[in-house]
């Protein structure tokens, strides 16, 4: 979007930003969460998952960044391709791994005693430090634009982020995310605690987003999975660890699911 190096202007260009999980095991100490999880993640789409509560839909999110690795004694086996590389290659660092592959939580959670200005440039002088050819001012501008939250706030860019609405709150968390540049979106349920106003506006944001990042979303609400995804994958719990048991575009899983635990999920007979 901005201060790109040539590489990375070449890497957007041509698309290449795209993510792969493969022969996925999650852990939780001895404990198997998610088993064999197989998926790739189309670039400039946005893949939804769905499932019922306790599929193991938030975990794998987390290891398709490193959050997972965060718990303790938590663990993969399999691997994370971002661009045809394994994320968890012993050379790989997990902090840049995150800063290119973002995440978007349920619950807003934008830094409670930074302004909103500081909020949105927060991670990416984290990342970079000082910006080359381009102020803070102007990225700040430019990712607040981007999530479409710009004029609803500039004349208090000095205010705690932490006084907006949620809906404006979680516009600013999804700007501070695409401040630091990544390739890949992972947002977690990021409507649940939102209204329908500012629900469909997360959405529209969405399928802006989608021209320029993969997107992998987890819902509840099918309708959104409907309303937004290119593609959906469904989980399910089999003696309590969660499979990938369908995945599809996502007119199909809804409309002519080939599997039938799917058929049943999607008509509300299960979850
Ligand atoms: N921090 C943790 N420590 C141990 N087990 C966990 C942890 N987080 C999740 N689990 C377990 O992993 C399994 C999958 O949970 P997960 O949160 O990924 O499900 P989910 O599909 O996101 O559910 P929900 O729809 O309720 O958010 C569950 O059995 C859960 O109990
Ligand atoms: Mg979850």
């Amino acid at each position: 979007m901005f201060v790109k190096t040539e590489t990375e202007t070449t890497r957007h260009a041509d698309h290449l930003h795209e993510l792969e999980a493969r022969n996925l095991n999650v852990y939780y100490g001895k404990t198997l969460a998610v088993r064999d999880f197989n998926l790739s993640f189309r670039p400039n789409s946005i893949t939804a998952m769905i499932g019922p509560s306790g599929s193991g839909k938030s975990t794998v999110l987390r290891s398709l960044n490193r959050m997972h690795e965060v718990v303790k004694d938590a663990y993969i086996t399999g691997e994370v391709l971002l661009n045809g590389q394994n994320i968890y290659n012993s050379e790989a660092d997990p902090v840049r791994v995150r800063r290119r592959i973002g995440m978007v939580f349920q619950k807003p959670n934008p830094f409670p005693m930074m302004s909103i200005f500081d909020n949105v440039i927060a991670g990416f002088k984290l990342n970079y430090g000082k910006p080359k050819g381009i102020s803070y001012e102007e990225i700040v501008e430019q990712s607040l634009r981007a999530v479409a939250l710009w004029d609803e706030v500039k004349d208090k860019l000095k205010d705690s982020g932490a006084a907006l609405s949620g809906g404006q709150q979680q516009r600013l968390c999804i700007a501070r995310t695409i401040a630091v540049q990544p390739d890949v979106i992972l947002m977690d349920e990021p409507c649940s605690a939102l209204d329908p106003i500012s629900t469909l506006k997360i959405e529209e944001l969405m399928r802006e987003l989608r021209r320029r990042y993969t997107i992998v979303l987890v819902t509840h609400n099918m309708q959104q999975a409907i309303r937004v995804s290119d593609i959906t994958a469904v989980l399910m719990p089999t003696d309590r660890v969660g499979e990938l048991v369908e995945v599809a575009p996502t007119d199909e899983i809804f409309n002519d699911p080939k599997d039938n635990r799917t058929a049943d999920y999607v008509s509300g007979r299960i979850g």
